[in-house]
């Protein structure tokens, strides 16, 4: 495996990387890209043009998830970019799957002790990106995170499959680990704790947070990166959505 770490200055130079022993290796070009070939690579986008989005960007919202759902090319669509905010600032993001939407928001699980659940605990303000590359489409949001009712948490957890159950208990997750070996332990204990077949309680620290969004944005990609944006915006939750289009 190869650890990319470096790319020199000057264009076409090639680029470096770290072998599986940390030593410095410099990449066969002709197996990697260039930077002058990275700063060459672009789509041309279509001629699809965002047009008739409903007043309710939920309705929008299912329109799209249902069609990047229905594409064949799309790998879980329902996967979205999470960013939160630390309370000294500090930004992180990663991925997380929506498992519920309605006009209350947008729900994913996850463990309410892990980074992103300490960082929500000190900053609520959250951001989601849907990006569907290959629709030439993404959806962005931002809003508040709350976590769900310990019921609601209990009744998705209930219908995971056992063995991710199981996972749940094993990981202590974003703490350090000290080998993969700890984590399989972990696991084989709450396996033989939980046999298959046996029902599993809902981990005291894992639930569902719920993403009211204050902003939904739609990104569709034109011609000559005339993209078009609509973004529906409120500023509060009591407030009636306004729709904006925005420079690309
Ligand atoms: C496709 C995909 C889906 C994921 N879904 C979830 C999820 O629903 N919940 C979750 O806690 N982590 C999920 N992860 C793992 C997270 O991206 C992340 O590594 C983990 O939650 C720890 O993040 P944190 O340390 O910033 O809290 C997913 C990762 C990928 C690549």
């Amino acid at each position: 495996m190869l650890i990319l770490i470096d790319q020199s200055l000057a264009i076409g130079n090639p680029i470096y990387a770290r072998d599986a022993n940390w030593g410095k290796v410099t990449l066969d070009t002709s197996m990697s890209l260039t930077r002058a070939e990275i700063a060459a690579m672009r789509l041309s986008y279509s001629e699809v043009p965002l047009v008739d989005l409903p007043d309710d960007p939920f309705e929008a919202f299912a329109t799209w998830l249902h069609e990047a759902h229905t594409n064949p090319i799309i790998v879980e669509a329902n996967a979205m970019v999470l960013s939160t905010v630390d309370h000294e600032g500090s930004i992180t993001s990663r991925t997380v799957l929506l498992k519920d939407v309605s006009e209350h928001g947008f729900t994913f699980f996850t463990s309410y002790t892990s980074r992103k659940g300490r960082a929500i605990h000190s900053q609520p303000h959250v951001s989601l990106l849907f990006p569907w590359y290959a629709m030439e489409r993404q959806i962005s949001i931002n809003g508040i995170a709350e976590q769900v009712t310990r019921e609601e948490s209990e009744k998705y957890f209930a219908q995971r499959p056992w063995a991710s159950k199981i996972g749940a208990w094993a990981s202590r997750q974003s703490d350090f680990l000290e080998s993969r070996e700890v984590l399989e332990d972990r696991w084989k204990s709450a396996a033989a704790k939980w046999p298959e077949g046996t029902s599993v309680p809902t981990p005291p620290e894992w639930g569902g947070y719920r993403v009211f969004p204050l902003s939904i944005e739609f990104w569709q990609g034109r011609y000559s990166r005339l993209h078009d944006r609509i973004r529906y915006e409120r500023a509060n939750a009591l407030a009636e959505w306004e729709i904006n289009r925005y420079y690309p």
